[in-house]
């Protein structure tokens, strides 16, 4: 069975990222897969301290970090899966803090020791696994794509666990209302690329 992790970064219940990430959930439970969401807003995890000692430690897999928090179980979780959602708001033009945190303490992929003046990525040579990455803002979505940091920073979370986009739903002009909903076109395309997954 298809295991996949959606890891959301929206502080925000049922909002807009809740809405497509669940969208997905039904179509991926429908066809066979099995999901698991990982609410960053309600998941302990400590800020990256940059003491980098887990990246001295050699290896393919991803190195131990020093803080004892939940962010250990998540990367087993992240470990274990076969694909991904990556999600997040667009706030100030980039993922949400919240995301970002997370993001940071991706460092456990990365082979950096002292005399290295840049990191080396664990997983750059193995096969990737498939994700899709999932944004939304008050801008219509093709400024979005093109002028916001979000989808890099998406990429790149997906690159340092080892996984490649099979593609991206960024729903704009999406922030007049303070309960939206998502259309029935975004929810279309939240199951064809939910089908992509599996
Ligand atoms: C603090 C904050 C910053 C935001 N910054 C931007 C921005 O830079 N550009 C934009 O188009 N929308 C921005 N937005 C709008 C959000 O991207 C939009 O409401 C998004 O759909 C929220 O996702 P959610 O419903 O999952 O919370 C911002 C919203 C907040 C609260």
């Amino acid at each position: 069975m298809t295991r996949i992790l959606a890891i959301n970064g929206s502080y925000r219940k049922n909002g807009v990222t809740d809405q497509v990430v669940g969208t997905m959930t039904e179509a991926l439970k429908a066809s066979g897969a099995e999901v698991e969401i990982v609410l960053l807003r309600n998941y302990p995890v400590e800020f990256c301290t940059n003491c980098r000692k887990c990246a001295q430690q050699p290896g393919d897999g991803p190195a131990e970090c020093v803080l004892e928090d939940a962010m250990q179980d998540l990367i087993d979780k992240i470990e274990k899966s076969d694909g991904y959602i990556l999600a997040s708001p667009t706030n100030f033009g980039s993922v949400t803090a919240l995301f970002k945190r997370f993001m940071e303490r991706l460092v456990v992929y990365a082979y950096w020791p002292w005399d290295m003046n840049s990191p080396q990525y664990r997983k750059a040579k193995v096969p990737k696994k498939k994700t899709v990455l999932v944004s939304s803002s008050a801008a219509p979505g093709l400024m979005g794509r093109l002028f916001f940091s979000t989808l890099k920073e998406l990429k790149t979370t997906a690159k340092m666990i080892g996984a490649a986009p099979v593609g991206t739903i960024f729903t704009g002009l999406i922030a007049t209302a303070p309960h939206p909903v998502i259309s029935e076109k975004v929810q279309a395309k939240a199951r064809v690329l939910a089908a992509k997954l599996v």
